[in-house]
């Protein structure tokens, strides 16, 4: 059942190319030109008065979500705001019947999620659900649903279901986007093209798995590490963050690379290893100012960027490269990497990688 691999977490991270390929699917035109939705219930005139989109979700889900924030926003210039369900429903979010709520959750189940979702209908917002499970439900009760098909995920550290949210997000801010005339045919076919890319780049880095194993045994040994990254890059930071964290019980946190300099700096010492997202180009340089602070306290960094960059080998101690694609959709990319990290982190430290302790796959309780 786990089709020659050693987990389901590994054999999951290896589905997702075809998670991707499944999650389009049908959803691209055929000239790839465009994205058509017919599972969204609201007509062109209603996406035009949307006036705010809140997404609420939670862990890996709440993660897709601040992605998808910048998506939207980018794509559509609809503010978005992103928001964890068990703070969401108790903080009296002001929703309005021109807010679009969007509920992400792999499961479909989770009880906070399934609350917000409740919450957002008594208010008369429309409830747009990005799930895995076509009959759970917050399939059930959301006014639309996009489904994502990544198949059934069972380990309990989420991956491709991650991931085909990532492809979901872009799918409907590409369709935001075409409805309400904010960015050109052109833009958009651009965005489809390397869509179609994806999978074949995922091929590409999982054939790498062995350079990250190495790096994941070198970090087993520490007890304390650091992720940095700005805008999109910060969000896969905190993801990468998350799913060490969860699997393989080290200590790490995210922080946006600009922030460390506020109080987190204070922790940086003598080999602490540190691994800075700077695939986002425009902000290349402002991150790499931030690498130099960590370098000279001592931090050992581990760069992840675009393939073809000349700079970020100079600025680090160590590089790993993804393949090349458009700003937005370099998470889709770039959190690759950092599962494989936490897998081979785990088994290095020989933990129960499937089924972690004190977790559960799907939180049906508050
Ligand atoms: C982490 C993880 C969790 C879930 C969270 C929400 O790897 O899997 O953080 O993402 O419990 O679950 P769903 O998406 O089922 O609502």
């Amino acid at each position: 059942e786990k089709a020659g691999f050693d987990h389901f977490m590994l054999k999951e991270i290896h589905e997702q190319p075809k998670a991707y390929r499944d999650t389009m699917g049908a959803r691209l035109n055929d000239e790839g030109t465009a994205v058509q939705l017919p599972e969204l219930k609201l007509t062109a005139e209603q996406i035009k008065g949307i006036s705010r989109i809140h997404i609420v979700a939670c862990g890996t889900a709440y993660h897709a979500g601040l992605v998808g924030k910048n998506m939207i926003e980018q794509l559509a210039r609809i503010p978005v705001e992103t928001d964890v369900a068990s703070e969401y429903r108790y903080r009296s979010p002001i929703i309005t019947k021109d807010t679009l709520v969007i509920v992400v959750s792999q499961s479909g189940e989770t009880a906070d999620t399934l609350a917000a979702l409740r919450e957002a209908k008594r208010n008369g917002a429309h409830v747009l659900a990005i799930t895995n499970v076509v009959g759970s439900s917050v399939a059930r009760e959301a006014d639309s649903v996009i489904v994502t098909w990544a198949g059934p995920e069972i380990a309990v550290a989420s991956t491709k279901a991650y991931t085909s949210q990532l492809i979901a997000f872009s799918l409907f801010s590409l369709f935001l986007a075409q409805t309400l005339g904010t960015q050109t045919t052109e833009a958009i076919t651009e965005t489809i093209t390397a869509m179609k890319q994806l999978p074949e780049q995922v091929e590409s880095i999982l054939a790498r798995g062995d350079e990250i194993k190495a790096y994941a045994e070198e970090i087993a040994k520490h007890k304390d590490l650091f992720f940095i990254g700005r805008g999109v890059d910060y969000a896969v930071a905190l993801e990468g963050s998350l799913k060490l964290k969860e699997i393989s019980y080290i200590h790490s946190e995210a922080y946006p690379a600009g922030e460390l300099k506020h109080g987190t700096l204070a922790l940086i010492e003598e080999g602490v290893p540190v691994i800075a997202l700077a695939v986002q180009e425009d902000l290349f340089e402002k991150t790499v100012s931030n690498v130099k602070e960590v370098k000279a306290r001592g931090a050992h960094v581990l760069g992840l960027g675009q393939e073809g960059h000349e700079e970020l080998p100079k600025a680090v101690d160590q590089v790993f490269s993804i393949p090349r694609t458009v700003s937005l959709l370099t998470p889709a990319l770039s959190v690759v990497p950092l599962q494989l990290l936490a897998y081979y982190a785990s088994l290095a430290l020989g933990h129960d990688v499937d089924k972690p302790r004190n977790l559960a796959k799907s939180v049906t309780v508050e």
